[in-house]
């Protein structure tokens, strides 16, 4: 099966108000221009996601995610953001797991297997990354991380949950380094991955799964990375905050 390709941008914690209102304004007129095939998924902070769907709606030009979701359904938990606010105002998928929030706000694989279940529930698409740091990969325990976290972060789930899940691999040392993996190194990654899903799940389920990858993806290697066989898109940072760059990026999944 031929599976369609997925570009995502994270931005992570930038831009005001105002810049993301432009932001947003530019990458419609670019992609209203260009017409991209993959399907093209932007995610906001917080504060603008609003604003973000009320455009996807108006334009469908792109889908809309969060970066964050909290692994509590309802309640007393100050500061959290829930899978049902989440839903009521449009939006369609969410990041879990990333490395920075495994790093910064010490998520642990048990708090996102319940940020996965909490975003299913209210039909939100978890687009769970997984990735080794450097000196994991320096001491040739990459494959282990990553197995461990595939399987506390989803192999609770039954295959049809499994199958509304997005799988990203941001090997973290070239996450915002401008060290990007070889396509040879997310390749190799990306095919184990989706030999995990088999294993466990069976081959048309692994067939069928998007594996982005993530870490220093530009307009000037997405091609490469993006024609390996098991690399379904990117998850972009710095990018992803050029809208030149990030519909350039678009362009080349869509080839
Ligand atoms: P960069 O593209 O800035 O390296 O960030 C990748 C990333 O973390 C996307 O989630």
């Amino acid at each position: 099966m031929k599976r369609n390709k997925i570009v995502a941008g994270n931005w992570k914690m930038n831009l005001d108000f105002d810049e993301a209102q432009m932001l947003i304004e530019d990458l419609e007129n670019l992609l209203d221009d260009k017409q991209p095939s993959c399907e093209v998924i932007i995610c906001p902070p917080f504060p603008y996601l609003e604003l973000a769907t009320d455009e996807a709606t108006e334009h469908e030009l792109f889908e809309v995610g969060a970066q964050n979701v909290s692994a509590f359904d309802s309640g007393a938990y100050t500061g959290e953001v829930s899978a049902k606010m989440l839903d009521s105002i449009g939006v369609s998928c969410c990041i879990i797991g990333h490395s920075e929030r495994r790093k910064y706000f010490n998520e642990d694989n048990a708090t996102l297997a319940q940020k996965v279940n909490q975003s299913l529930k209210y039909e939100i698409v978890p687009i769970f990354c997984v990735g080794e740091v450097l000196e994991e990969r320096e001491k040739g325990i990459h494959f282990d991380v990553i197995r461990k976290q595939i399987e506390e972060g989803l192999f609770h789930l039954e295959a049809a949950d499994l199958e509304n899940v997005i799988i990203a691999y941001e090997p973290v040392w070239a996450i915002g380094t401008g060290k990007t993996a070889t396509p040879a190194q997310a390749q190799e990654v990306h095919a184990f991955i989706r030999g995990l899903i088999k294993e466990k799940y069976g081959e048309d389920l692994a067939d069928q799964q998007h594996i982005l990858y993530g870490g220093s993806c530009n307009a000037k290697n997405a091609a490469e990375l993006f024609a390996q066989p098991d690399v379904d898109g990117g998850l972009i940072g710095g990018a992803s905050l050029k809208a030149e760059d990030f519909v350039s990026i678009c362009e080349q999944a869509s080839k």
